[in-house]
């Protein structure tokens, strides 16, 4: 096994089981009511709704297939970030990420203090010529909302932005689902998301691990923002924390399906009817593995807290107001719960 780095090392009791739990996935929800007009029909989008709403109280996860993103685009994305990831480190490093802009490729990430085995590159969705974002008027730090692009592969920017596009129309569609499914209107999240929206897509690498028992391509957290919308490869790794008995499952992969999970937003809206759960990645000895999740994220200045409609005097907001944009600049500090969202990432 060759020299190991003890900066990757988790703490015993956070390693990962290498036979994972297989027993029970999380939901397969097919969207055809909703993509597939021919097959739509009022009760079809009713038990939609319904699935919707279990799988996000028992899981806070669910896959979702006939989708409607196409699967040209993906496959392009997926070609794409393959071909940036394999060039030298020192192409790579030509549009790394600083310590005052979001975007761009970098390879050390810490997730709770430990580093996790991976390399990313961060796109945002909207590319805003700036939009700055100070932590707080006493503090000068300003993070920069702009999107770097690799010379190679070529076109990488459109490919980008074509794919950004449908996996948007997808996220609006699964908002309104979620809304529906909290008994609010369907597009009672949509305002959050209409001006400056922070959404932002990455390309996860996650290369062969020679101690895949000591450490994790991305270790234990939860999503901060709204929604995840992930493709996963067919290597597979990705284990969430089942709500029912704290035990770790993995995801098996699904061909061309997305995996979808409530982020802290929605658990902040919906005044923890619906929780953001935590998940980790596994690696392996043998292969690589590409992931590619789109945080679906609102507008930087919007203030976060749970929706009137889901907040009453038997069931009073567990929260305290924040706003979005300040929270991601101080993300890891983040001082505005009263109790458990614990925002590690978005
Ligand atoms: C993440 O949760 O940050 C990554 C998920 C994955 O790679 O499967
Ligand atoms: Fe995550």
């Amino acid at each position: 096994m060759g020299e190991v780095d003890t900066a990757f090392i988790q703490e015993p009791e956070h390693r990962p089981k290498l036979s994972p739990n297989q027993a029970e996935g999380i939901p397969i929800i097919d969207l055809s009511p909703i993509t597939n007009h021919a097959v739509s029909d009022p009760s079809a989008i009713e038990n939609l709704v319904k699935e919707i709403e279990s799988a996000c109280k028992e899981w806070g996860f669910f896959q979702v297939t006939n989708h409607g993103v196409p699967l040209t685009l993906r496959q392009n994305i997926e070609k794409a970030s393959r071909l940036f990831f394999e060039q030298t480190q020192e192409e790579k490093k030509k549009v790394s990420r600083d310590e005052k802009s979001t975007t761009g490729y970098y390879d050390t990430e810490h997730t709770k203090n430990v580093r996790d085995w991976k390399e990313v590159f961060d796109f945002l969705a909207k590319d805003p010529t700036f939009i700055p974002v100070t932590s707080d008027e006493h503090d000068d730090r300003v993070t920069h909302w702009t999107n770097v692009s690799p010379e190679y592969p070529p076109n990488f920017r459109d490919i980008m932005e074509e794919y950004i596009q449908e996996v948007e129309k997808l996220s609006f569609k699964l908002l309104e689902l979620i809304a529906l499914s909290l008994g609010l209107e369907a597009k009672r999240f949509e305002e959050f998301f209409m001006k400056d929206q922070t959404s932002f897509i990455r390309l996860n690498h996650y290369p062969p691990c020679p101690y895949p028992h000591l450490a994790l391509g991305v270790g234990r957290h939860k999503d901060g923002g709204a929604l995840t919308v992930l493709a996963q490869d067919e290597v597979g790794g990705l284990e969430v924390k089942r709500k029912a008995d704290q035990e770790w499952i993995r995801v098996k992969p699904t061909p061309d399906a997305y995996i979808i999970n409530v982020g802290d937003l929605i658990q902040v809206w919906s005044n923890d009817a619906y929780e953001s759960v935590e998940h980790r990645v596994m690696v392996n000895s043998e292969k690589e593995r590409f992931s590619i999740p789109f945080f679906f994220n609102p507008a930087h200045d919007i203030e976060v807290k749970p929706l009137e409609e889901l907040t009453n005097e038997h069931n009073p907001s567990k929260y305290r107001p924040y706003k979005w944009g300040k929270f991601l600049v101080h993300r890891k500090g983040s001082n505005f719960k009263k109790q458990n969202v614990e925002n590690i990432q978005i």
